[in-house]
């Protein structure tokens, strides 16, 4: 059988066979990448349209209180120490998860080549790139850093910060790895195109980094040379302290499989997901599924009970990730506006959703784990993420934290 016929046999069984619509009006070429894409696309999401008809069977929620300030404030020298050790034994690698599109930013680019900078260039790499040397210039050596990123944006990436000398890191130590994509349908279940030769992916998730890193065998790797923990963490905050010293201790002298950082909520509908219990294990409860009853209750000081939010900044010890990683994590579907071609062949840019994506989520990890410490910092020094243009999360007021914390930019 020709992988033609391969291929035609398995997207008939799946009822996408109108993938195939143009192929015969493609290039020899085209046709080969084309039936390439069609043999290694993961089809396995769209099992996950058929799971949200099956009823819900809700978790009970109860409260999870943090390692607050005042009380890691009291351990900070005992917690720090601990900390530079296991980064100066090698023990913690850092892993930037830089696959995400960054829609609502609305560059084409990858989001850490976006400058922030007023009177000279502070690009969002650049400052995590900073805030880490911040720690190896300390610790007086470098350490591990992964950088994940996606089809759509690795090349740009690499280019860009191998451009800038890696920003004064030693490139020895910086890794590069592309996160899976999954397909896009639209709201019957049907593949979309995005051209005639070529399937609709979208990267699947900030999930899906282990099991990338461990099917590239990057976690053999990092077990060779001694890592034993993770430090993972989003691309869009620029004041994002990575390898922190107190933050890992905290979280090893804890016994706990993973750490959290938190920050106190800024209000009661802060969109942020908060550490919680489900079932009695640690956990994170996002934002969209906070109940006013939950959003409302208090603790016993007549704080609110789920206040403490997650800035995705996490530490995983690895052997504990490598158990969890043999059960999968759930697959999330959002509804989204996906360009795509019509059945002629018209390209179409949607002004509302069109379609489906689907993603995992890093904070399903969570749970799977035993253990997490939540982990809480001061908010204004640790937490100015970039999502939107304009207004909260932005740019602008990313700006002005950065500059209540002395950055000139
Ligand atoms: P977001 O959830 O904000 O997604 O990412 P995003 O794609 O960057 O932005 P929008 O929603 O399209 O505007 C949180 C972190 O997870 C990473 C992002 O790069 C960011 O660091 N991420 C997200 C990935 O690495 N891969 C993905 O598929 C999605």
């Amino acid at each position: 059988m020709t992988n033609y016929e391969r291929v035609k046999k398995e997207l008939t069984k799946l009822g996408q066979e109108h993938l195939l619509r143009f192929y015969d009006q493609l290039s020899a070429d085209q046709q080969w990448l084309f039936i390439d894409q069609l043999l290694n696309l993961d089809y396995s999401c769209l099992q996950a349209l058929d799971n949200t008809k099956a009823p819900e069977t809700k978790a009970s929620i109860s409260p999870l209180t943090a390692l607050r300030l005042s009380e890691s404030e009291a351990r900070r020298e005992e917690f720090t120490a601990a900390g530079i050790k296991a980064l100066k034994d090698g023990r913690v690698a850092a892993v930037l998860l830089a696959g995400g599109m960054g829609t609502r930013l609305g560059s084409s680019d990858p989001k850490g080549m976006y400058d922030i900078g007023i009177t000279r260039p502070v690009f969002i790499f650049q400052r995590l790139f900073e805030n880490l040397r911040s720690v190896t210039d300390r610790i007086g050596r470098p350490i591990h850093f992964l950088i994940m990123t996606s089809e759509k944006n690795d090349e740009k990436t690499r280019t860009f910060i191998k451009d800038h000398n890696y920003f004064g890191y030693d490139p020895s130590y910086v890794n590069f790895f592309v996160q899976n994509t999954a397909p896009c349908c639209d709201f019957n279940g049907k593949i979309l195109l995005e051209s005639p030769s070529w399937v609709a992916t979208s990267p699947n998730g900030n999930g899906g980094w282990f099991d990338t890193m461990l099917h590239k065998g990057i976690v053999e790797g990092l077990e060779n040379s001694g890592v034993r923990w993770l430090n993972v963490f989003s691309v869009d905050n620029v004041l994002q302290r990575i390898a922190d010293p107190a933050f890992i201790g905290a979280v090893i002298l804890s016994g706990c499989a993973s750490g959290s950082k938190v920050v106190r909520k800024a209000d009661r509908d802060e969109k942020i997901g908060v550490m919680c219990l489900e079932d009695g294990r640690p956990s994170v409860i996002e934002y969209t599924e906070m109940s006013d009853a939950l959003l409302d209750a208090k603790d016993e000081d007549g704080e609110p009970s789920y206040n403490y939010g997650v800035i995705l900044n996490y530490l995983f010890r690895m052997d504990d990730l490598k158990k969890a990683s043999m059960e999968e994590l759930p697959l999330h579907i959002a509804r989204k506006k996906i360009p795509c071609i019509d059945e002629k062949g018209n390209p179409i840019v949607p002004a509302e959703p069109n379609g489906f994506k689907f993603e995992l989520f890093i904070l399903d990890l969570i749970k799977k784990l035993p253990g997490c410490l939540p982990f809480e910092v001061e908010r204004e020094q640790e937490f100015a993420p970039i999502k939107n243009k304009t207004g909260v999360d932005s740019v602008e007021s990313a700006r002005i934290l950065c500059e209540k914390n002395g950055i000139t930019l």
